[in-house]
């Protein structure tokens, strides 16, 4: 196993005049491969923080992310911003995908950006189709698919491009009991073939399919010591 991510002391905080939040709290966290780490928590724990955090969307008052042993941040600003491109994908609720586009065409959005030939990047589109279970399916348009396949294009084009790291905010959040279980299912899987996955999630579902649970209480995670965390 080797740590594809790892988080070192995070801390973000939220001010406004009246208050100032500490949303992450000196979080600690490593994940590798093979691992489907579920993060639950009541609303307002600090999930969705801290999964931006981890994908770099959002940076921290203090501490470090780093992925694959590259720091996010760091002085290098090109080789992390292409470690955390080439590395971490990230699913919201919402699934996000373009309406005018096919699926294949969606999935195959990331890698056109960063230049991959088109012939190529179809092959690669149509294949991490197949591996979330929708081959046959990547000429439908989201329009002409059911919730839970469409979640599982906005996985496939999270995981475009050989990513091995796996990010999901509430997945299930819009989709029936059925479903829920069998994207849980798919992650494990996802997960087992040697991937990282980390799902932040209130479905009780997410418990079951996953390797390791973690609760998150005001910002931090129940049972680890907040502070001590930097070192
Ligand atoms: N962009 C933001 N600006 C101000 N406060 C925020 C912002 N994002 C989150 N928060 C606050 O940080 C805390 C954690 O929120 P969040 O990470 O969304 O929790 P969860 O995903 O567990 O529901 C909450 O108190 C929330 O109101
Ligand atoms: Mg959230």
């Amino acid at each position: 196993m080797s740590h594809l991510l790892e988080a070192r002391g995070l801390v973000k905080t939220y001010s406004s005049p009246v208050e100032t939040i500490r949303a992450v709290d000196g979080v600690t966290l490593t994940l590798s491969d093979g691992e489907f780490v579920c993060l639950y928590g009541a609303s307002g724990s600090g999930k969705s923080t801290l999964l931006h955090l981890l994908a770099g969307l959002i940076e921290p008052d203090e501490g470090s992310v780093l992925v694959d042993g590259t720091e996010l941040r760091s002085a290098d600003v090109k080789g992390a911003a292409e470690a955390r491109l080439r590395r971490i994908g990230v699913v919201f609720q919402g699934d996000n995908l373009l309406a005018e586009l096919s699926a294949w065409e969606n999935v195959a959005l990331p890698l056109e950006v960063s230049g991959v030939k088109a012939g190529e990047a179809r092959r690669d589109a149509e294949e991490t189709l197949a591996l979330v279970g929708l081959a046959g399916l990547a000429d439908r348009r989201p329009a002409e698919m059911s919730g839970g396949q469409r979640q599982r294009v906005g996985i496939a084009r999270a995981l475009v491009g050989g990513r091995r790291v796996l990010l999901a905010d509430e997945p299930t959040g819009s989709l029936d009991s059925t479903n829920s279980r069998a994207l849980f299912e798919l992650l494990a899987q996802l997960a087992e073939a040697g991937r990282a996955v980390l799902v932040a999630s209130h479905d009780p579902n997410c418990r079951n399919y996953a390797s390791r649970s973690i609760e998150m209480v005001d910002g931090h995670f129940e049972g680890a010591e907040v502070g001590a965390a930097g070192s």
